[in-house]
């Protein structure tokens, strides 16, 4: 693996998710192959997951990791090729990112959209031009569209759950909910986008996609999910339940609902098959789910934020051992 942007740069999903597993299980089993090896994660926006769990992964893979909050700490950066600098940017990516790969063995960024232009997001530039200009590996810690670390610990996490069902339940396919939520601002798509596009390569599940008229995402990933604007018949036997809220794809950026309605409840989840909810976090209590979900047994958010460490050691481990 060269690059961790989307589903399409993982070999084998399957080996992935095994080889997170057994990271979890033996965290330090390979702790010298990032020895004399670092990495350099650039954020262009906050953290606390990403940040702390990709940073924890390196340490266990023996690589030294340095954060660096460009956003905070650097020159404002320039994307565009042919800018003409005038204004606020102080510093092309073009000069940045080769310096940055001679400094770093693999650079991670995170990156998020404006939410104002829906070509120049989808068209994932900045990501796009550290991988131009960088000439080492790069791992995605979120970017404009897509979230693809959050999505391999969605992805881990289920098979750990669906690991433990018995009898009849163990024998058929999972039924995976993707839910829209209310929120209070207007959020990017990166977390649907990906989770849609992992479940459908995972292709282990029926999925079904839940949100209010004119929040379609982008049919590249939703592709053949079942897609309703009926959130009870969605949730009906449910076995997971992943709850996010977003912004309006089609015109870009908006919110055109706000009903509370559309938060998740225990209520709501008494004719799914005692599904257990799922939430990238951060999350907005009793806006987007119920306090009494995320303090039930029904919710798996610490053990997925938990497992945000296994994901990234995982893709870490992956990528050292392609640079061998
Ligand atoms: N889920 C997630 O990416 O969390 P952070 O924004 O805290 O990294």
């Amino acid at each position: 693996m060269k690059n961790f942007i989307s589903v399409d740069d993982v070999p084998g999903m399957d080996a992935l998710v095994e080889k997170a597993l057994l990271c979890k299980a033996n965290p330090f089993a390979n702790k010298s192959i990032g020895e004399h090896k670092r990495i350099g994660c650039i954020f262009l926006n906050p953290s606390m997951r990403t940040r702390l769990s990709t940073q924890i992964a390196a340490q266990n893979l023996g690589m030294e990791a340095i954060i660096f909050n460009v956003g905070q700490e650097g020159w404002a950066l320039e994307f565009e090729d042919e800018a003409i600098m005038s204004g606020n940017t102080v510093e092309h990516v073009k000069d940045a990112a080769p310096i940055l790969g001679k400094y770093f063995d693999i650079l991670a960024i995170r990156t998020f959209p404006s939410l104002k232009n829906k070509e120049d997001d989808y068209s994932e530039l900045y990501i796009h031009q550290f991988i131009k200009y960088a000439g080492v590996p790069v791992v995605s810690l979120e970017s404009a569209t897509l979230h693809p670390l959050q999505s391999l610990t969605d992805i881990i996490t289920m098979t750990e759950e669906i690991r433990t069902w018995e009898g009849a339940k163990a024998k058929r396919r999972p039924k995976v909910v993707l839910t829209w939520a209310p929120h209070v601002k207007p959020l990017p798509q990166c977390v649907a986008n990906s989770f849609a596009q992992w479940v459908n390569a995972w292709g282990k599940a029926d999925f079904v996609i839940t949100h209010p008229e004119d929040y379609e995402l982008d049919p590249k990933f939703t592709k053949a999910a079942t897609i309703t604007h009926n959130q009870d018949e969605a949730l009906k036997d449910a076995d997971f339940v992943y709850v996010k809220n977003w912004s309006t794809y089609n015109d870009y950026g908006k919110i055109y609902c706000n009903d509370p309605d559309w938060m998740l409840t225990h209520e709501k989840l008494k004719d799914s098959n005692q599904a257990k909810v799922m939430h990238c976090l951060p999350v907005r209590r009793n806006v987007e789910l119920s306090d009494e979900i995320l303090d039930s047994p029904a919710s798996l958010v610490t053990r997925q934020g938990a497992n945000r460490v296994w994901a990234a050691q995982a893709v870490l481990s992956t990528i050292l051992e392609s640079k061998k």
